[in-house]
């Protein structure tokens, strides 16, 4: 018996590893994260940060980034749980049906999930900066599910780590109603390769908690997470910002933590919070942050509030962004901004 007993540890040292992480051992992912339960799954993404200007550029490096493997060791030494990775995926397509994403650009984004990996780190690939959809949703309807056709044939062997998260902010004529159609079509598409990872969705109002009442997620498809991005009060966090019109006016406006902007923070939270339970979903808040022309007091304030918040109500989150306009690592130096990140990671 206990000859038997020590051969069998003996086998399994040699043939597989005993210390195999359940996360990334990609024989078995299913057994480690059941698929009917995606509230284990976001507990995953806990304490996640995006990495925001790299692949969702027009090309990697044209927004002064690229990324480094040593990036992803330094993100999981700080603590992180994951990484949310935007990719423009849509921009590295050919031009006519299928639309074959470039090998070149996927091999990228593979790597990319490789590096996250690699440190134990949950992976949220998303597909960000679709331009054409939000303007002309029939038109591009064939190419968005080719992309996710493609996407999840790519991952669908990837420990349940790999999460797919649909599509970044939609808005504009991709309007509530259309949105919901091509949601329901986008599942569809990844199921029919790809039963075991699980799929984050949000709201067409840009992702926020305005339009959640309009989301019509299928009941039929239990493996998701609901996304929504936080940016309030909206002068504060985006105040300078070059991409929002008239937002140099809003300049040297402060988030001073008083009862009223904190009530006003946790009765959002608080309506998401309804929202997901009676929708029976767990909760990312997938972006939230405030731009690098805010002062640094009020940034961490607000930051380090956000999280109190989302963490009080059992949300996981992902900070926007890691280095760039948001960020609490500065690439030049090669250093963290340490009273930033000690507002996610206190
Ligand atoms: C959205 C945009 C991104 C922007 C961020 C903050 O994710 O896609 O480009 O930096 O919001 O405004």
């Amino acid at each position: 018996m206990r000859a038997c007993f020590l051969i069998s540890i003996l086998a399994c040292l040699l043939l597989t590893g005993c210390a195999a992480n359940p996360l990334t051992d990609k024989s078995q992912p299913d057994k480690v994260l059941p698929r009917s339960d995606p509230f284990a799954r976001n507990k995953l993404l806990t304490k996640s940060i995006n990495l925001g200007n790299f692949l969702e550029a027009p090309n990697e490096g044209d927004w002064g980034l690229k990324l480094k493997a040593s990036y992803f060791d330094s993100i999981a030494a700080k603590g992180f749980s994951g990484v949310r990775i935007p990719v423009r995926f849509s921009a590295h397509t050919a031009a006519d049906s299928p639309f074959t994403i470039n090998t070149d650009f996927m091999d990228r984004v593979v790597w990319a999930v490789d590096q996250a990996e690699r440190n134990n780190l949950a992976t949220i690939v998303d597909l960000h900066h679709y331009q054409e959809i939000f303007a002309d949703p029939q038109n591009e309807k064939a190419k968005f599910l080719s992309l996710w056709r493609q996407i999840a044939t790519r991952f669908k062997d990837y420990p349940a780590s790999v999460f797919y998260e649909i599509l970044n902010e939609p808005h504009d004529k991709l309007d509530a109603s259309t949105w919901n159609v091509f949601l329901n079509d986008a599942i569809n598409t990844v199921r029919a390769v790809d039963s075991l990872h699980t799929i984050i969705v949000g709201t067409a109002g840009w992702g926020g908690i305005s339009d959640m009442n309009s989301l019509e997620i299928p009941a039929t498809e239990q493996n998701v997470i609901f996304t929504f991005h936080y940016y309030e009060p909206f002068h504060f966090t985006h105040q300078g910002a070059e991409w929002v019109d008239g937002s140099d006016a809003w300049l040297g406006t402060k988030w001073q933590g008083t009862s009223d902007e904190k009530n006003k923070i946790i009765l959002d939270f608080f309506q998401v919070k309804a929202w997901a339970q009676t929708h029976n979903r767990p909760v990312l808040l997938g972006e939230f942050g405030a731009y690098s022309k805010a002062d640094m007091e009020s940034r961490i304030r607000w930051t380090s509030f956000v999280v109190q918040t989302a963490q009080a109500d059992s949300m996981s989150w992902a900070y926007w962004e890691f280095a760039s306009g948001f960020g609490v690592f500065d690439p030049q130096n090669d250093s963290w901004r340490k009273p930033l990140l000690q507002a996610l990671l206190p």
